[in-house]
């Protein structure tokens, strides 16, 4: 293994490999899907990971075992201060993630992203981090139109794309007042090996693939026609990790993700199925209040200054995905959250728990 040392110094602009300079780095949310394989990324490089789950919507198998793990919630302003001791640099991936849940369970989730978000930021920045990177979220451009260009004034249509928002804008004032760097990250679709599969809030490629494989049909909200851009993990991975120290992200909003397959929904089972064989017949069901139809995001400024490149087809991503849900074995969904506002808008799938 690579020698690991917690040596707090900080280079801007350097490479961490290159270099052999060695970093403390902070990962919120380090049992969840894109926090673990950044730090799994960074360990991978010698540098010294820090990293805190409160295990809301991860896994603890997900924690890579060379990290220096604390069960602790961001929420607790204390606890961060404690644990981001020392460190160079913080990447806030925590968050409860579940955009369609947020106009139904909407306390829980801004409360999480709101407080998490500024407790965090508030205890780095009080420990002299030199930067934040901050995951945010294409859910914070909303009803712009198509594609989503970081210039954009942000729409949020939700409480988690206004709670995510609301933790940019309180990252940028503090940053610039106290004088620390911070980069916002906007991750859109996600796939990949470790995404959780038995929440039925959301993820919708991981949710019909663990369907699928124990032969029950998917569901579908509205008419399947809306359309995203999915990304690959290891694709997302490289501008993540660039972002520690690339001296030209500085106060920048960076889309990360591809903008070349934009599909619909109705294709994605499609191609599920496909590789599956699995003879497709989706349950429609009433669209979601709120749901973007439309939704992608240019990757030009992630190309132009992170050298961001699609690496990965969507069909290898997914086929990457059935492989890992395969090996680990299907499972049940699990209504682990709950619902605070149950009326006639409340999707079924939730309300009857039909998955
Ligand atoms: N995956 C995507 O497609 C995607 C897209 C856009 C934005 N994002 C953002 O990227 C980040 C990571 O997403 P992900 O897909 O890895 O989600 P994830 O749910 O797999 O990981 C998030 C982790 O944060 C933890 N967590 C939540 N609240 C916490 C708190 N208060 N304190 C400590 N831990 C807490 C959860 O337990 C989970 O392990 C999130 O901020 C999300 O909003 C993800």
């Amino acid at each position: 293994m690579v020698e690991q040392a917690t040596v707090n110094r900080w280079v801007t602009g350097s490479s961490p490999v290159a270099g052999a300079i060695f970093m403390k780095i902070f990962i919120s949310g380090i049992a969840g899907f894109l926090g673990s394989h950044l730090a799994d990324a960074f360990i991978n490089e010698g540098h010294h990971v820090v990293g805190c789950d409160s295990l809301i919507g991860g896994e603890l198998d997900n924690v890579p075992p060379d990290a220096e793990f604390y069960q602790y919630d961001c929420c607790f302003r204390n606890s961060m201060l404690k644990i981001t001791k020392g460190c160079d640099l913080v990447y806030h991936t925590a968050a409860t993630a579940y955009e369609g849940l947020s106009v139904f369970s909407p306390h829980l989730i801004t409360q999480n992203i709101v407080t998490g978000s500024v407790s965090l930021f508030s205890a780095a920045i009080e420990n002299k981090v030199k930067r934040i990177i901050f995951c945010s979220s294409m859910a914070r451009y909303g009803t712009n139109e198509i594609p989503f260009r970081e210039e954009f004034v942000p729409k949020p249509q939700d409480p988690y794309g206004i709670a995510k928002v609301a933790a940019e804008n309180i990252l940028k004032n503090l940053c610039e007042v106290h004088g620390v760097e911070y980069v916002i990250a906007v991750p859109h679709n996600i796939i990949g090996p470790r995404q959780k599969y038995d929440d039925p809030y959301r993820n919708v490629a991981s949710i019909m693939i663990n369907l699928m494989l124990q032969n029950r049909q998917p569901y579908i909200y509205g008419d399947g026609k809306q359309k995203r851009c999915f990304s690959y993990i290891d694709d997302d991975l490289f501008c993540l990790k660039e972002m520690a120290t690339n001296k030209s992200v500085k106060s920048q909003i960076i889309n990360i993700g591809p903008d070349e397959e934009f599909i619909t929904i109705n294709s994605l089972a499609n191609k599920i199925a496909n590789q599956l064989k699995f003879n497709l017949n989706p349950k429609y069901l009433k669209g979601r209040p709120q749901e973007v139809l439309e939704a992608t995001c240019s990757a030009d400024k992630a190309r132009r200054l992170l050298n961001y490149k699609t690496k990965t087809k969507l069909d290898h991503g997914l086929k990457k995905m059935i492989d890992f849900i395969k090996v680990k074995g299907v499972k049940k969904f699990r209504y682990h959250l709950d619902l605070e506002i149950i009326n006639s808008k409340t999707p079924k799938t939730w309300k009857e728990k039909l998955f």
